[in-house]
């Protein structure tokens, strides 16, 4: 395990430990799937963590800047019903948002440690020297890793806020959200406190605006993914020559992106023996982006151990904010 201090940030890199073939398993167990798939994570080296950061601030995408505003009215009251001192945020990326209840903790003199946890490790470095000079006092220790694998490495701290926001849960099928929180519950003290921010079902149309920007911003971030499979696994293929599609599946709520293939060509992954022929309108999914409503949330957080604290939503119910605690 790395581990390096200076002044009062630390930084665990648990994910350049892990083994390499098991990334190589999944990506060859998806690509060989029907339907092809891709594991969203790989989306996130330096570039992708950007081009999200873009994403965030494109007038289509209205998650953002509405779970910014539940949180600007209610970071106050969330932070005084969960008293505490330590905020972990997984999936924490350029931790905009997060500010807002490191703000509401600062004021009540509450805040001593911030973990964030991502996979992208220049992130977590980043926003850690930020914030850092942002709160003085403030310990940070990072975690560099994948939140489906290396949750113990969470420290020890004193009373938790756990939070996921932006919809990160949404990435993940039913079953695996369920044993995500499951763990994550596992890892809480009784009377710790979970925020799980969840994208709300709404008009189809609007959902599929989000993800199909005018700026192809999303279109750049799609294809990203093919650039992190040819510089982290010697992947051969152009992603000029494939198509960014995103939409709505009403069946399973949720927005499915797909990479389509614009002529017949080959993707190969010779160090993976991998050695595809893709025919043209061939797809790859790239990322489930999963909506719920009250009742789904609700379920989902009672399955995983919780229970509910407190239901927040927006006017045109977009976005919510569950506040959740372990019994
Ligand atoms: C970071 C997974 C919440 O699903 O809305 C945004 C990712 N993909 N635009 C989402 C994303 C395309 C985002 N999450």
């Amino acid at each position: 395990m790395e581990s390096k201090t200076e002044a009062s940030i630390t930084i665990d890199v648990p994910i350049t430990q892990e083994d390499p073939d098991t990334l190589r398993k999944i990506v060859k167990a998806g690509l060989l799937a029907n339907p092809r798939t891709l594991p969203s994570k790989l989306f996130y080296d330096e570039r992708g963590s950007t081009l999200f950061e873009q994403i965030c601030e494109l007038p289509e995408y209205y998650q953002t800047r509405t779970e910014h505003q539940l949180l600007v009215t209610w970071a106050d009251e969330i932070v005084a019903l969960s008293a505490a001192e330590e905020l972990v945020e997984l999936g924490s990326g350029a931790a905009t948002k997060t500010r807002v209840l490191l703000d509401a903790m600062e004021r009540t003199g509450q805040l001593r440690y911030f973990v964030p946890f991502d996979v992208d490790e220049s992130i977590v470095r980043r926003v850690s020297e930020e914030l850092v000079q942002e709160y003085p006092g403030l310990q940070i220790h990072g975690v560099a890793g994948d939140f489906l694998v290396h949750l113990e490495h969470i420290p020890e701290g004193g009373k938790r806020l756990v939070v996921i926001l932006g919809g990160t849960i949404g990435n993940l099928p039913p079953s695996a959200a369920e044993n995500f929180l499951t763990d994550v519950n596992t890892e809480m003290a009784s009377g710790d406190f979970f925020l799980l921010g969840v994208q709300l079902i709404t008009d189809p149309r609007r959902l599929e605006a989000a993800y199909n920007d005018q700026k192809g911003i999303t279109a750049k971030f799609n294809k990203n993914i093919l650039h992190v499979l040819r510089s982290q696994l010697g992947a051969r293929c152009d992603p000029d020559h494939f198509d960014h599609v995103a939409r709505y599946n009403p069946d399973a709520h949720r927005i499915e992106m797909w990479l389509r293939s614009c002529q017949d060509q080959t993707l190969d992954i010779p160090d993976l023996d991998i050695f595809l022929s893709l025919k043209k309108d061939e797809e790859i999914r790239t990322e489930l982006s999963t909506k719920y409503d009250r009742p789904l949330a609700v379920d989902l957080l009672m399955s995983s151990g919780f229970e509910l604290v407190k239901w927040y939503t927006d006017p045109e119910q977009l976005i919510a904010l569950a506040l959740a605690r372990k019994p």
